[in-house]
């Protein structure tokens, strides 16, 4: 049993204890949070230790591993932390905001033979991961076009928009991982494109956007379009396709329950969209834990790591800069 402590107990750490909890060849530790109330009360509702520092966790000998679910600003620290200590490590995505502070932590953890794994769920979802095994087996023929949509279900409080470095550090990252994961081959060119359609008077304030549109290009020309918006008034809208020679795979969205309703006025009348980041990808975080734990355990490659993380946060930062200065943006630009 691998024993993973949680540091950072908040709306995804909390999911996470739980998940590790449930495992059948997981142990959770025990938790910690900067705010103690936070892990006190995940400890008590899951019965394991509450630890009062970073370190205290790190020196537990029945810590194998930490998953890490703090702020973002914490991850890097963390990670360095934890490499030190000899503790394997899920870290939550983004590594961190700033592409130099990712490069300063890669330097230093530089030679570890620890497994680091990233917290790109959405590549643990059957359905995604369904279109890029489709690729795989050659079903579709030779790939040509990636077409991902990603809409938020609503707007996120002015609060977490305004620490989120933006729309796409914060939200496309997902993107622009899924995008690599797809198209099997690495981004060096990106055009984009950013509206304030949704709530432009906080965008304005935030020099942030809510509605973006991306073309990703790889050397062999197969393309990807990630279109992101932060309010879609129908639900968690999360769609991947992948269109090539010999045909296409789609992974759908998912919808309440599987009831499709059939009247005299209408046809396939269907339950709404799942709402929430954590029920749509529920099946994808616990299948995250497995692949972690797969990784200890059985001295495999982690599926996705810390250099995914980097390469995301590569595309980001290419996206901004095109999306500012209205130009396409080469890979080889941003370093
Ligand atoms: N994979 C995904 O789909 C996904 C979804 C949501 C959030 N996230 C990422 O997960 C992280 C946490 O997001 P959240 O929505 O749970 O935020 P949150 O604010 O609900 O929780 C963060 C927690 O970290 C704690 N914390 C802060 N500094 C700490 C430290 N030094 N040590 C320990 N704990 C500390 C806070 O007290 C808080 O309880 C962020 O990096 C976010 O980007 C990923």
């Amino acid at each position: 049993m691998t024993g993973i402590a949680v540091l950072g107990t908040g709306r995804i750490g909390r999911m996470h204890a739980e998940n590790i909890a449930a495992h059948p060849r997981a142990r959770l530790a025990g938790v910690y949070d900067i705010h103690a109330p936070a892990a006190a009360e995940v400890a008590a509702q899951l019965g394991v230790p509450q630890f009062d520092s970073v370190e205290a966790a790190l020196a537990s000998a029945e810590v194998d591993a930490v998953l890490i679910a703090s702020s973002t600003a914490t991850h890097a620290d963390l990670i360095e932390q934890s490499v030190a200590a000899g503790k394997a490590i899920l870290c939550e995505k983004p590594i961190d905001l700033s592409l130099d502070r990712v490069n300063a932590c890669a330097t230093k953890i530089a030679g570890t033979s620890l497994p680091i794994m990233l917290g790109f769920v959405r590549r643990f979802d059957s359905g995604h991961a369904g279109v890029r095994h489709a690729i795989e087996s050659g079903r579709i023929g030779e790939l040509h076009q990636v077409t991902i949509t990603s809409r938020d279900p609503g707007m996120a409080p002015d609060a977490y928009i305004e620490a989120s470095g933006g729309i796409f550090r914060d939200m496309t990252i997902h993107d622009f991982d899924m995008a690599r994961f797809i198209l099997g081959e690495e981004v060096t060119e990106v055009s984009a494109t950013g509206s304030r359609l949704v709530d432009p008077a906080l965008m304005q304030r935030c020099d942030d956007y809510d509605t973006v549109t991306v073309v990703l290009k790889t050397e062999s020309g197969k393309q990807a379009i990630i279109t992101n918006s932060r309010r879609a008034v129908y639900g968690y809208d999360q769609r991947v396709e992948a269109f090539g020679s010999a045909g296409m795979a789609i992974s759908e969205n998912r919808t309440l329950d599987q009831v499709r309703l059939y009247g005299a006025e209408f046809t396939d009348r269907a339950a709404p969209l799942k709402n929430f980041f954590i029920d749509r990808y529920a099946d994808a975080f616990a299948a995250e834990i497995g692949a972690f734990v797969d990784a200890i355990e059985q001295g495999k490659p982690v599926p996705v790591g810390f250099e995914d993380g980097r390469q995301a946060l590569l595309l980001a930062e290419a996206a901004i800069l095109s999306a500012a200065e209205g130009r396409t943006v080469a890979i080889r630009e941003i370093g």
